[in-house]
């Protein structure tokens, strides 16, 4: 190639699951069925009555158009009354914008507050795609330290302490991918009287709310009056409602930051597609329980998971699990991340995310998105972790 290309999107590293999967490709063969711990998507299909309502809106010529930059008004308004039963939040359909999954929502959000010199302020280990975005548009990321003993939650007091005058936002995923750590209601409600402090923002990226065990409310900003003056929220339908594929994410946001969102939102994507808005609304108005359901579900792998890596003898270490992961220290002295994502994928046909991809440092740790397998399936993959010579 002879064109010259930015070198804020060369620096970047190549996306982690594209790499991962390609070392399928070279594995020797006549190994062990493969098992994908990999990539974080439900396993199992959108409700039946989802698909059905969505096959019946097929004729409309509506389906096929624009909407409004922002999402159909009904389909927000419907999503304000989740908002209400999940947060107790009375947001209004101003405050929201429908986006292309969660990752475009992140971008709205970063474009609306940041210009390229500018800091944010991350939760190591960090979901990666968020570092990329930072780094290809010339913002900072500064990451608070992973500490194990604390299991990766965040602590306040280091993250005020790493805000400058160039810093725009603090950013927090909840529960955490990669460790799957849930933030306490009053440690975010802690986090959100820091940003205050320091008129920037709290971005709250809750791609998965409703895998917290229970169904317990996240926390309870959204019932401040006040809460848009700092806060920024993201949520993905494409966990909630496995339809990771229709990009069905949500940016929620004061009226003010929407109104500018929505210039970023007019060149990236117009608009989320009309059949995911429909999708959106039916979940919202209809799949409380299948939603619960599901949760429960994954509460039992979760539990599962945990009980069988930890039986005496394992020497991979289970440092943080939760929602749809568990963050695991791996015993390959000398090994990074990748070396030893690469063992796993040859000699257990397992495949994971080395921890590195997750923030500098993090070489000794691999990321399992135990949410992908089925229960039966759990104590196999296990299996494969123990009987792995070291
Ligand atoms: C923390 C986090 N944010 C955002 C996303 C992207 O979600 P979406 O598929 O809705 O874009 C993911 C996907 O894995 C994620 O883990």
């Amino acid at each position: 190639m002879s064109m010259v290309l930015s070198p804020l999107i060369t620096a970047v590293h190549f996306p982690p699951i594209s790499e991962v999967k390609n070392w399928v490709a070279t594995r020797p063969s006549g190994g062990p069925e493969l098992i994908d711990l990999c990539q974080a998507v439900p396993d199992y299909a959108p409700a039946p009555e989802l698909t059905e309502h969505l096959s019946g809106l097929l004729p409309d010529p509506l389906l096929s158009k624009y909407s409004p930059d922002e999402g159909l008004p009904e389909v927000r308004e419907a999503i304000c009354g989740y908002y209400q039963r999940k947060y107790g939040a009375r947001l209004s359909p101003a405050n929201l914008c429908m986006t292309i999954g969660a990752s475009q929502a992140f971008w709205l959000a970063i474009v609306t507050l940041c210009r390229a010199g500018d800091e944010v302020v991350l939760q190591a280990p960090c979901y990666f795609d968020h570092p990329m975005v930072l780094d290809m548009l010339g913002i900072r990321g500064v990451c608070a330290p992973f500490v194990e003993a604390d299991g990766g939650l965040p602590s306040p007091a280091t993250i005020e302490g790493l805000i400058t005058d160039r810093t725009r936002a603090i950013l927090l995923v909840s529960p955490s991918n990669p460790t799957g750590a849930i933030t306490p209601p009053a440690v975010i409600d802690e986090l959100l009287e820091v940003a205050r402090r320091h008129d920037i923002a709290l971005v709250l990226d809750e791609t998965y709310n409703e895998f917290i065990p229970g169904g317990s409310r996240p926390h309870e900003l959204f019932s401040d009056p006040e809460w848009g003056g700092n806060l920024v929220h993201i949520a993905s339908f494409g966990k909630t409602y496995a339809l990771t594929g229709y990009r069905a994410g949500l940016l929620a946001a004061s009226e003010g930051f929407i109104h500018h969102a929505l210039k970023a939102q007019d060149t990236m994507a117009v608009c989320q597609p009309r059949i995911t808005q429909h999708a959106v609304k039916f979940g919202v108005e209809n799949l409380d329980g299948w939603v619960a359901a599901n949760r429960e579900m994954m509460a039992r792998r979760h539990d599962l998971f945990r009980a069988e890596f930890m039986k005496p003898g394992n020497r991979f270490h289970l440092s943080s699990s939760g929602a749809f992961f568990a963050w695991v220290r791996h015993p390959f002295d000398g090994c990074s991340g990748r070396e030893a994502a690469k063992i796993l994928v040859d000699r257990a046909g397992i495949i994971c995310l080395p921890g590195e991809v997750f923030g500098a440092g993090l070489e000794g740790y691999l990321r399992l998105a135990f949410g992908n397998i089925r229960e039966e399936t759990i104590p196999e993959a296990v299996r494969r972790f123990r009987e792995l010579a070291v």
